[in-house]
């Protein structure tokens, strides 16, 4: 199982440095983690066995573009995996489906794995308009991409009205769109994530889609983020 840790804008540089060494201390086997904190704690990134993640890339290459970080700037920070597309950026920034799809280009070219984040409002799963939009994110995301490239994407589907707000869909709604997302990305690993923890995680376990999880308010919580790998570990 892939789980990424999505730490937001959280911790303040000291208490990154505590939470990194306090990282050091899981216990995981099967587990791959992923490590996404603030851009800004990036470079003091020091462990083996987590990979390093970005929460977000820049839709331009390095130059006249003040306040972002390119792709290739994150190549060089040692990142593997990049965020692309949260909801939160979507609707506080006006990301659009197009900068997504640049951005999604600029990591692939440097070889830096997009982690997708699709997901629909409250509003649209009661008007049943779930699958159109999920479908729509997806393909404007992953427009002009090669098979391969889509291949190398991970796609998580976090539903906007469970991201911390304790409530989750049930397991055949998020089945419902995972199978959807393997239709369009038959070789991607699919992931999900909105409230998530290690109390809803032998519930969410029997999905037979998820192929691992994103964690927000979790990430921050060492004793209860070990809870969570060892319920999915055993
Ligand atoms: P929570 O786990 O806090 O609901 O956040 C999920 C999320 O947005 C991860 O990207």
């Amino acid at each position: 199982m892939i789980i990424a840790l999505n730490n937001k804008c959280n911790l303040l540089m000291p208490e990154f440095e505590s939470y990194q060494k306090e990282l050091t201390s899981l216990n995981f086997k099967s587990s791959k983690l992923i490590l996404c904190p603030t851009s800004s704690y990036l470079p003091l990134y020091n462990l083996d066995n987590i990979d390093l993640g970005s929460q977000n890339v820049s839709k331009d290459e390095m130059g006249a573009h003040t306040g972002e970080i390119a792709a290739s700037q994150l190549a060089s920070l040692n990142v593997r995996y990049c965020i692309v597309g949260h909801s939160e950026r979507r609707q506080e920034l006006s990301e659009s489906a197009k900068d997504i799809n640049l951005k999604i280009k600029n990591l692939l070219a440097k070889n830096i794995v997009p982690i997708l984040c699709v997901g629909e409002t409250k509003e649209q799963r009661e008007t049943n308009n779930t699958e159109q939009v999920i479908a729509e994110q997806v393909k404007i995301a992953v427009t002009d991409l090669t098979e391969e490239e889509k291949s190398k994407i991970i796609v998580a589907y976090e539903p906007i009205w469970s991201i911390g707000t304790g409530l989750i869909p049930t397991i055949a709604e998020i089945d419902n769109v995972l199978l959807l997302i393997k239709e369009i990305f038959p070789q991607s690993k699919t992931l999900y994530g909105g409230s998530a923890n290690d109390e809803n995680i032998e519930y969410l376990k029997t999905s037979k889609l998820i192929d691992g999880y994103l964690l927000g308010g979790l990430s921050l919580k060492i004793k209860k983020l070990q809870r969570f790998i060892d319920k999915i570990e055993n």
